[in-house]
């Protein structure tokens, strides 16, 4: 990487953006901000990280939305559009959520297979072990209710975990039902609903504090919020 090119960086403001299936609801609220990315953003066979946008002091970085949480705290980018059970998940004190997008919409679940569903209690509990890819949500979601949560992390493929007998239970993302469904699972209990939200580096924003209200205000008038 050249300087010229580490230079040029450092002056541009970086948002971060999740791969994945946010991108297609993501697309008109990009353009209603007039930030629009280049065209090869929305092409899949792109191997690009970076991109530039029709604002030129402005940067789209793609990356897993686990790290837009990570890309963001650290001050690899500005901002960042994530969801809410990633920020929950590492509540980081850096980070701040001014605008619900409202995209993104799903609930995070405990679900269970439909043949233990049918004779389960959850008021019983008194513990549950669940594979999850949030176990600081999980945990203290059932420590307000005094069941104590043992969390198997994984990163993905959570719905096989009780079929391949590594946990009965798991603590994961729903939106259409489809995945749990095809593997036998049913939802048991809603622990949050989800949206995605634009967030903010604290100590960033008040170094430059202008440019970035400017554009959380784009994103609040692109989503009709009047305020946080
Ligand atoms: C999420 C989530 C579920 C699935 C639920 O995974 O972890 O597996 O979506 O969606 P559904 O209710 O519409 O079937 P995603 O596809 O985002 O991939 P990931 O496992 O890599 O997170």
């Amino acid at each position: 990487m050249t300087d010229k090119f580490k230079s040029n960086i450092n002056k541009k403001i970086i948002i971060a953006v999740p791969k994945g299936r946010i991108l297609k609801e993501l697309d008109p609220i990009l353009r209603k901000v007039k930030i629009i990315p280049e065209s090869s953003f929305n092409t899949n066979n792109s191997r690009k990280l970076m991109f530039n946008t029709s604002e030129k002091d402005i940067m789209l970085i793609m990356v897993r939305s686990f790290d837009v949480a990570n890309f963001v705290a650290f001050g690899g980018a500005h901002l960042g559009i994530v969801g809410l059970d990633v920020i929950k998940e590492f509540s980081f004190d850096e980070i701040y959520a001014p605008v619900n997008l409202r995209i993104g919409k799903c609930r995070m679940s405990l679900a269970e297979p439909i043949k233990l569903a049918a004779k389960d209690n959850p008021k019983s509990w008194s513990h549950v072990r669940v594979a999850t890819k949030y176990p600081k949500i999980t945990k203290s979601y059932f420590a307000e209710r005094g069941v104590q949560a043992e969390c198997l992390k994984l990163n993905g493929a959570l719905e096989i975990a009780p079929v391949l007998g590594l946990t009965k239970r798991i603590v994961d993302l729903v939106s259409t039902g489809n995945t749990l469904k095809e593997n036998g699972l049913c939802e048991v209990e809603k622990i949050m609903d989800i949206s995605s939200y634009l967030i903010v580096n604290r100590n960033i924003s008040k170094a430059r504090p202008e440019k970035i209200n400017k554009i959380i205000n784009r994103f609040r008038k692109a989503t009709n919020v009047k305020s946080s």
